[in-house]
């Protein structure tokens, strides 16, 4: 009897863990539960993405919703019609609930510095807090999922979207990525503050011929492999659970159409198991870039080359069923694709609570009340962004007892220091320089204001500005009245602080230059305010680099502060009244002149390097130019002085081993002040050209007046692979530089061997 008993409890344990799922069997069985049940019009649904607006009015868009006919939801944050959307949604055939994304690119209700700024703080942990914090108004702002971070590497500035990205350097791009991606997604996409990241724009869309908008790019796999694609590949180790297609073609095949970079190296190399989101209109677009006949062909190769989801779908819904139903597509690859749109909402948590992030009553004055938004972070962030690129006889700091001029198209813009991007920011929060100056100061009487001139004379650049309502202010005033008013407050005062450069929208999508100098308008007044006799100190605002030399030169000061955003005024005055000690460095190379770019710091060598004898001829250079950008990529001053010098454990390195770097800094100033060490590779002899300089790793260093520290940083022997000639991803024995400074000029070496064995 016992023995019967002792069976029958071993048969029950036994028979009972074969019934317990797992978790992700138990998803696995939810997942083909819900696919069995749904028709091809649905599937299809669950891969379109819409956003509210033009003929699609929201009650169609409800409409379409409860009929199963739309998966997820952008471009919307009005909490209570994101809310009567999934209820909707639960109200359709299947019940399954939408997800809801936007652009949240520095900031969502706070908004930070843009992404070239927060590169420009070369600090993880300040990019770490634009990221959390977006992740978190965004989330109880009722969406999960973004389209971010951007990470195309921009090495030509005519680009206007350079302003969105983290700059010309695969490792520094890479970095930023990463740390969007793990601190928007957090741990677990359950977790109420997790935002789904979309790595965008797969790929080299910032590489477009010419800089100019959505054209082509053609490149070497070798490049690809070894930089482009390096921090798309990074953002999607880190996690990310979605990858936006860029908008272009990769070597004559229009992204969406490319299934060798959507398929085979997304996918196949990659691992990549998240969901692949199309650009705005990129699947009507394949028509046009001339690889699909009409619109259903689009569809066609937009699925066979790896698009699971069609952002702002106009033909999905119209032309997949019809494809599946001729056999053109099968039911398994529109499956395929719909499971992972259905795993993603699974692994949200979606199904579990729809309303995970929703709140119908939250009304949009509650979410600008000042206790909701992050104005410290925005702020510490912002004046960690701004680069001091030039300091004459220390003119800066300025004591807060001067009589100052604050004069600029830009000193007192709001809707400009938000920068591009920033759609569910709101500008009459924005702290202007004037406003942050003014509240520096010991008595605002201190400051004097004039608008001094238009940011261009060209009315027709502020129609193309303000098409799209970005509202870029033209005052009517002669130019000549205009500029006397300035001077004159320029007179009254100790000194001049001058605001130049972009408006914001001249550094956005669909924003390409030819031409990166100041406009005339600018330059005139620059140079009326130099004639005055006053120190003047340029402060520039802009999205990009832009082509400077003339005012390098007459400024005494010149200050790089991007768009800052939110903060950016109060942070601005922190710099300039030396309560912060200016810290950034730039991402991105600045030409001298347009002729040089792409100028970039990791070029490779020629066979005729650059001489310095017969005034370079036979030498790789230009007769009316020098090689070399105004500013160097990681360039970046400070109110105090640092030394750095460095030495390597060992001259040696074993295969699988590492040397360790260590360096001594020092501050030789006066004042406390914060330096980015950072550390540079070159492999001198391989089986193909290897850059010059190569970052390989940065660390900051905070130092007081005269304090010496160290950092150390460990070159390991992975970092020393590279795509070789025969594209295998290896290191090469051989002799490498080690460069160790503060910039990319660093002249600062030492060399060791990687060995055979
Ligand atoms: C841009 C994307 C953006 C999308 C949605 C497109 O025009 O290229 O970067 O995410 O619009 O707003």
């Amino acid at each position: 009897m016992m023995k019967k008993i002792v069976l029958f409890l071993v048969l029950f344990i036994f028979s009972g863990s074969l019934i317990a799922q797992t978790p992700d069997e138990e998803k696995k069985v939810f997942i083909d539960n819900l696919l069995s049940k749904m028709t091809i019009k649905e599937k299809v649904g669950q891969l379109r993405l819409i956003s509210v607006g033009g003929e699609l009015t929201l009650s169609k868009v409800l409409d379409q919703i409860e009929a199963g006919e739309i998966g997820g939801i952008f471009n919307t944050v009005v909490e209570p019609d994101l809310s009567q959307m999934q209820e909707r949604a639960l109200q359709s055939r299947n019940q399954i609930p939408l997800y809801f994304g936007f652009d949240i690119i520095h900031g969502h209700r706070t908004i930070f510095p843009i992404n070239l700024a927060i590169a420009s703080t070369w600090d993880r942990s300040a990019i770490g807090k634009v990221a959390e914090v977006s992740a978190d108004e965004a989330t109880s702002d009722g969406l999960n999922m973004t389209w971010a971070p951007m990470v195309d590497i921009t090495r030509d500035p005519r680009w206007g979207r350079v302003s969105e990205g983290f700059g010309e350097d695969p490792y520094l791009v890479s970095e930023a990525g990463r740390i969007f991606v793990e601190k928007m997604q957090k741990q677990s996409l359950q977790d109420k503050k997790s935002l789904v990241t979309t790595v965008k724009h797969f790929a080299l869309y910032g590489a477009v011929e010419g800089g100019r908008e959505y054209n082509s790019t053609d490149m070497s796999e070798r490049k690809m492999f070894q930089e482009y694609l390096v921090p798309y590949k990074a953002a999607i180790d880190a996690g990310s659970r979605a990858v936006m297609v860029s908008l272009v073609s990769v070597n004559g095949i229009p992204a969406s159409a490319n299934r060798w970079l959507l398929t085979e190296v997304l996918r196949d190399k990659w691992h990549f198991d998240g969901v692949v989101v199309s650009d705005h209109g990129a699947i009507r677009e394949l028509i046009n870039h001339g690889v699909a006949s009409d619109p259903k062909d689009a569809v066609r190769v937009a699925i066979k080359a790896g698009i699971d989801i069609s952002m702002n779908d106009e033909y999905f819904l119209q032309f997949l069923p019809e494809l599946v139903d001729q056999g053109v597509i099968s039911e398994n690859e529109i499956d395929r694709a719909c499971r992972r749109v259905l795993k993603l909402k699974y692994d949200m948590g979606l199904f579990k609570n729809p309303y995970r992030n929703l709140d119908p009553n939250l009304d949009i004055d509650t979410m600008f009340a000042d206790n909701r938004l992050h104005r410290q972070e925005a702020r510490d962030v912002a004046r960690r962004s701004i680069v001091l690129l030039k300091n004459n006889d220390h003119l800066l700091p300025l004591t807060k007892d001067m009589k100052i001029a604050v004069i600029g198209p830009l000193a007192d813009s709001k809707r400009d220091i938000l920068g591009s991007w920033s759609g569910a920011g709101r500008a009459n929060l924005a702290v202007t320089p004037l406003e942050g100056i003014k509240d520096a100061v010991k008595d605002p009487k201190q400051i004097s204001y004039a608008f001094g001139a238009n940011l261009s004379d060209d009315p027709n650049l502020f129609k193309f500005l303000n098409l799209y309502g970005m509202s870029s202010k033209f005052d009517e005033r002669p130019a000549d009245e205009m500029l006397a008013q300035s001077v004159a407050v320029a007179k009254e005062s100790d000194v001049v602080v001058v605001f130049v450069g972009e408006a914001q929208g001249m550094a956005h999508e669909s924003s390409s230059r030819t031409d990166l100098a100041l406009q005339d308008s600018q330059k005139r007044l620059i140079k009326a305010l130099k004639a005055t006799g006053k120190p003047v100190v340029i402060t520039l605002m802009n999205g990009r680099p832009l082509t400077l030399p003339e005012e390098y030169d007459q400024a005494d000061a010149m200050l790089e502060t991007w768009f800052l955003g939110t903060e950016g005024g109060n942070a601005i005055a922190d710099v300039l009244f030396g309560d912060y000690n200016p810290s950034g460095k730039l991402p991105m190379s600045f030409p001298m002149n347009v002729g040089q770019i792409p100028v970039y710091y990791s070029h490779l060598n020629t066979g005729r390097p650059r001489g310095t004898q017969n005034m370079g001829k036979y030498t790789t250079s230009y007769f009316d130019s020098p090689n070399e950008p105004l500013f160097p990529f990681g360039f970046g001053l400070s109110y105090t002085d640092f030394t750095i010098d460095f030495a390597l454990s060992s001259d040696q390195m074993l295969p699988g081993g590492e040397i360790v770097v260590t360096a001594n800094v020092e501050n030789i100033g006066d004042k406390t002040g914060m330096q980015t060490v950072q550390f540079y590779l070159q492999d001198v002899t391989a089986s193909v050209s290897r850059p010059v300089k190569q970052l390989i790793g940065f660390e900051n260093i905070t130092l007081k007046p005269h304090e010496k520290g160290q950092v150390k940083f460990v070159i390991k022997y992975d970092m020393l692979k590279f795509w070789n000639d025969k594209m295998q991803y290896v290191a090469e024995p051989g002799k490498f530089n080690v460069y160790v400074g503060d910039d990319s000029t660093t002249k600062n070496k030492q060399t060791f061997t990687l060995l055979d064995k």
